[in-house]
């Protein structure tokens, strides 16, 4: 089914910033569709005994519980800007230990420097207000040896997704690694890989994404 241009704005609005029913729906749809982007992701923070994680956006938040046990010891902190995705974050996962979600602005990150072993944040990047000052913050939060990744579907594929002229700042691998490498962090790794998937309007399509790793060395 062919989406309107009025539906592809709302759901454009919805994906920036899920609210009420329809954002419920929306972050379901999110968490199956990305979940290969989203696993990943996850599997590029090599995670360890006793890791402090923060993710960025983690929408509804379906898949915290597979991280928490690929290691002893993991505390899983998700910051997002929507209040209906950490309302059912939380509910999805209110039984999890040491794991837990806050509302945020979406331009500063409420955590002290050098606090987190890994940083990670799936399909948010074309939503940054500001992208070098929230790149600087999560350089700031890392703890020196840290990593970050960051993964998005780069500007040549979402320019034929429809609802991406609606808000999105799209990215190529050159201008996300130049945001990180501004912060002092050192790329340690770009994977760009492609899956099917079904788009809004039901068929199957191609898509690529990149998976975007960098660390903080010692003296940074
Ligand atoms: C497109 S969804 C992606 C959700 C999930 N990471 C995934 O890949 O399926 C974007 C999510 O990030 C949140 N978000 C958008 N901009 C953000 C920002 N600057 N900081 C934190 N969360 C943000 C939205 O509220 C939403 O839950």
């Amino acid at each position: 089914m062919k989406l309107s241009e009025n539906e592809l704005q709302e759901l454009a609005q919805q994906l920036r910033c899920p609210d009420g029913e329809s954002g419920l729906k929306v972050g379901e749809m999110m968490n199956f569709t990305n979940s290969n982007i989203i696993i990943k992701t996850i599997e590029s923070l090599n995670i360890k005994n006793d890791d402090t994680l923060l993710e960025i956006g983690p929408g509804n938040g379906g898949h915290v519980k597979d991280i928490i046990t690929i290691a002893k010891n993991i505390t899983y902190f998700g910051i997002d800007i929507s209040e209906t995705m950490v309302e059912e974050a939380e509910n999805i996962n209110g039984d999890l230990e040491n794991v837990s979600f806050r509302l945020t602005d979406g331009e500063h990150i409420p955590f002290s420097e050098k606090h987190f072993d890994a940083v990670f944040t799936c399909n948010t990047i074309y939503f940054w207000k500001d992208p070098q000052d929230y790149a600087n913050e999560i350089a700031r939060v890392m703890r020196e040896g840290g990593i970050v990744s960051i993964s998005f579907i780069p500007k040549s594929t979402m320019q034929k997704i429809p609802f991406a002229k609606y808000g999105f700042t799209l990215y190529d691998i050159e201008s996300v690694t130049s945001l990180m490498q501004n912060t002092g962090l050192t790329i340690i790794s770009v994977v760009t890989d492609t899956e099917m998937v079904r788009s809004t309007s039901g068929e199957k399509i191609e898509r690529e994404f990149v998976v975007l790793t960098a660390k903080k060395q010692s003296n940074t």
